[in-house]
């Protein structure tokens, strides 16, 4: 009797002490209005006719994300002014997520969806060779920005760190009390203050947060060719996501950062990412309403929490196709599922998906300016062994030269007399007349060259 009410009372303190710490569930993004969505369908009509199912298969789309760092004074490292290791296994969650092999997918049941499968709306390319609903690969990757727009290489890949003591007008984002005042002041003063060209790269901000507020993130959808003002749809100074800085990466991947379970995979960006291509709930935003793809099952509300598969077999019978015996797809991450039990996109979200990057005015530049790539630097230079010798001695000469792709010729020349010495990397040279020879090194790499 007595060992049953100390197993009660820490139950209780248990629950207490993660409700104090972790956001509630919610979503902030907007829900779009029916325009914008039947404008949607029928951009997908588009996309798919002038496209084949070949080339989606190998369609590939590199996002370039800056990380708008919102901190108060903070030293690099100490929340919320979060690392560069933080950032970079978001990065690698996003990859993964997008190419369907992430944190989990191993765990989709061998028979997932299979009766749901059968239903003739699902498209045959949503199945994978069990007669599953695919996990799908959607052909989208993510790089940090390696520079700004005017092509200066940035000192920490992906990231602008600033002060929100010194940005116009802003408060302490954790002193927001509501998702309403928070996105005030997010879309209003921090945003507009702080964002990058949306059509070049993918803005997140990453700031503290107030546990009250209830949310790990929030999107803005794609703006759509031939519609504008909508509400929900990125502007010029709204256009990306906001994200609570402890849900921002993961924990399997750089455990010394600063997390909160089981938000702790990175899955909230992957989720609100989803939202920034187009991506609706999967429950429609209404009971058993519309996400417009087919192969998601209908479900009656957002699925919170860890549940097992199958989940909530035939919730929705009025959808066509009804919710299956297997139940909602509480692992799509369009769900609110925990970071750890969401893992896979389907082929009907993927193409949503594509038609946002290939429709949108502020999706279909990225990644058509360089920001993912290095810049390569060359540089030639050698040393002598020695610089006066006698008329028929020879010289050791060692390359110095650097470069940032590997060095593929060496060219010596004479510059006063005989053109050509040597097209060794570390040659040695004989000098049969007398004087003074000037020696010059040309490195070629990659398509670069520099003269020493
Ligand atoms: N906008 C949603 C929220 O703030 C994001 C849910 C992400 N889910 C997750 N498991 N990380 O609640
Ligand atoms: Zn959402």
């Amino acid at each position: 009797m007595k060992k049953n009410s100390w197993v009660i009372l820490l139950l209780i303190l248990i629950s207490i002490g993660s409700y104090a710490q972790i956001p509630n569930r919610g979503c902030g993004t907007h829900v779009p209005t029916t325009q914008y969505d039947s404008l949607f369908q029928q951009k997908i009509i588009d996309y798919l006719n002038t496209t084949t199912a070949a080339s989606r298969v190998q369609s590939t789309f590199q996002i370039p994300v800056i990380f708008h760092i919102i901190h108060g004074g903070q030293a690099i490292g100490t929340y919320p002014n979060i690392n560069q290791a933080q950032l970079n296994s978001q990065i690698q969650v996003l990859n993964d997520d997008y190419s369907g092999i992430g944190f989990n997918t191993g765990t989709y049941p061998a028979t997932a969806f299979q009766a749901y499968a059968t239903n003739t709306a699902v498209a045959a390319a949503s199945k994978d060779g069990l007669g599953r609903i695919g996990i799908s690969n959607t052909g989208i990757s993510f790089c940090l920005a390696l520079k700004d727009s005017l092509g200066n290489v940035l000192p920490e890949p992906g990231i602008e760190r600033r002060n929100w003591n010194s940005i116009s007008g802003a408060t302490n984002p954790s002193s927001a009390a509501t998702a309403a005042n928070l996105t005030t002041l997010m879309d209003n003063i921090i945003k507009p203050a702080t964002i990058w060209s949306p059509n070049k790269y993918l803005n997140i901000w990453v700031t503290d947060v107030a546990a009250a507020v209830g949310l790990l993130g929030y999107a803005t959808f794609p703006p759509l060719s031939g519609l504008t003002g909508i509400s929900g749809a990125g502007t010029a100074t709204t256009d990306g996501l906001w994200c609570w800085a402890k849900a921002c990466g993961s924990q399997n991947i750089f455990a010394s950062g600063v997390y909160s379970a089981p938000y702790n995979y990175g899955r909230t960006l992957t989720h609100e990412i989803s939202h920034y291509l187009g991506i609706r709930h999967v429950w429609g935003d209404i009971s058993c309403g519309n996400d417009f793809c087919n192969d998601t099952p209908a479900e009656q509300a957002g699925t919170n929490g860890s549940p097992t598969y199958p989940y909530l077999p035939n919730i929705c019978t009025v959808t066509v196709p009804p919710t299956g015996p297997e139940g909602v797809m509480f692992m799509n991450f369009a769900d609110y599922t925990d970071d750890a039990f969401m893992y896979m996109f389907t082929e009907d979200q993927k193409t949503r998906m594509q038609t946002a990057m290939t429709n949108s005015p502020y999706r279909n530049q990225l990644g058509t300016h360089g920001f993912c790539s290095p810049t390569a630097t060359i540089q030639a230079g050698f040393s002598l062994s020695a610089t006066i010798i006698n008329q028929g001695q020879s010289v050791n000469i060692t390359d110095l030269s650097t470069a940032s792709n590997a060095i593929t010729s060496w060219n010596y020349v004479c510059v006063a007399s005989t053109p050509s010495l040597s097209a060794l990397q570390n040659p040695t040279l004989t000098f049969n007349t007398a004087g003074i020879h000037t020696i010059s090194l040309t490195v070629t790499a990659a398509g670069l060259n520099s003269i020493h």
